[in-house]
């Protein structure tokens, strides 16, 4: 199936009033179980289920209206780069009536394309800002699939706390969505310890393509990342914070090992991220409750309970700290 009939198919739900201006806001989400590899890449279906935290108040808002005769894509108040405004306009092509057009002005609180999920947020506050404007009167879960089709892991940003993708099994997507659920973990925290926000050579679709492809330790990913997803919601249930960061940490680890196989080999870590990693593993000997995981980047982001929020400072005087939950 091709995106376009997906997204027609879709659209035959629609039964809302349309505006004049959509504007909406989503929380960036770190993967905690990570999405690599698609079982379908038109329709961004993937090859396990997910599970992410969202980063409350950092994340994307984007404000959409009509245009006149071309699509204008502004990203922090400045015409946005040509790499970003194309895939934009490629989306919209999706939903487009005839020769009509749009203005997106969109407003990061993250470093864009740094791993920082910036995709998510973004393609999550775009379709919740086209929902107000086209009038669409979409429910979570119908949003949340017209986001996976512009970035997989958007399907999450439509939610605050803890997300789930399920990965579905219909070849028609239709039953691959996310949803929130309702336990939530006051003490939890992020840590956010940017190495670099330069924009990544490789990315996130080409890289899980690539190691889908070429990389022979895939064949192991799927297992292990529902292993990992069943873990990570007995943990969190259980509010057992060992077992929740060592499964994190753990499956992050093997998507980057997994990924370091693929040809051309595919490594988003710079000599500080493992020096970082290698002082979260030297406190966790000395006795400290202290995880991370990362993305297609070279940021770590930090887990921990805010018990332990003065240790990890005292360790990492640039760490920011976020409270999913505040
Ligand atoms: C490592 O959602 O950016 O952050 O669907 O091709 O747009 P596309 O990929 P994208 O990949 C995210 C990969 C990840 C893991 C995750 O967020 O689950």
């Amino acid at each position: 199936m091709k995106r376009q009939e997906f997204i027609n198919q879709l659209m035959e739900r629609a039964n809302g009033t349309p505006c004049e201006r959509g504007e909406a806001f989503a929380p960036a989400n770190i993967a905690l179980c990570k999405y690599w590899g698609k079982r379908n890449a038109e329709l961004n279906l993937p090859v396990n289920s997910s599970l992410s935290i969202s980063l409350g108040s950092l994340g994307t808002r984007t404000v959409v209206r009509y245009a006149e005769c071309a699509d204008g894509v502004f990203l922090n108040g400045e015409a946005a780069p040509r790499a970003f405004s194309a895939r934009v306009s490629a989306y919209l092509d999706l939903f487009r009536r005839g020769r009509q057009f749009f203005e997106v002005r969109t407003e990061n609180t993250i470093p864009t394309a740094a791993g920082l999920a910036s995709s998510a947020s973004g393609f999550a506050a775009l379709v919740k800002a086209l929902d107000e404007l086209l009038g669409w009167g979409f429910s979570l879960c119908e949003l949340s699939m017209l986001a996976r089709v512009g970035s997989g892991s958007a399907s999450r940003s439509l939610f605050d706390g803890f997300a789930v993708w399920h990965m579905g099994q219909r070849a028609d997507g239709m039953d691959s969505f996310a949803e929130g659920f309702s336990e939530d973990w006051k003490e939890l925290r992020v840590g956010i310890l940017e190495v670099s926000n330069a924009w990544k050579k490789v990315g996130s679709t080409e890289g899980m393509n690539r190691t889908r492809e070429t990389s022979e330790l895939f064949e192991a990913w799927p297992a292990q990342a529902q292993c990992d997803y069943d873990e990570l919601r007995t943990a969190i249930a259980a509010k057992d914070f060992p077992m929740f960061g060592k499964t994190a940490e753990n499956n992050a680890m093997a998507m980057h090992a997994t990924m370091m196989a693929a040809w051309p080999p595919l490594c988003y870590w710079l000599p500080q991220t493992v020096s970082l990693m290698q002082e979260v593993w030297c406190a966790r000997e000395g006795g400290l409750d202290l995880y991370f995981t990362m993305d297609a980047g070279p940021n770590l982001k930090l887990l921990f309970l805010e018990e332990s929020r003065a240790a990890v400072k005292a360790l990492f005087p640039m760490v920011q700290v976020v409270e999913p939950f505040a």
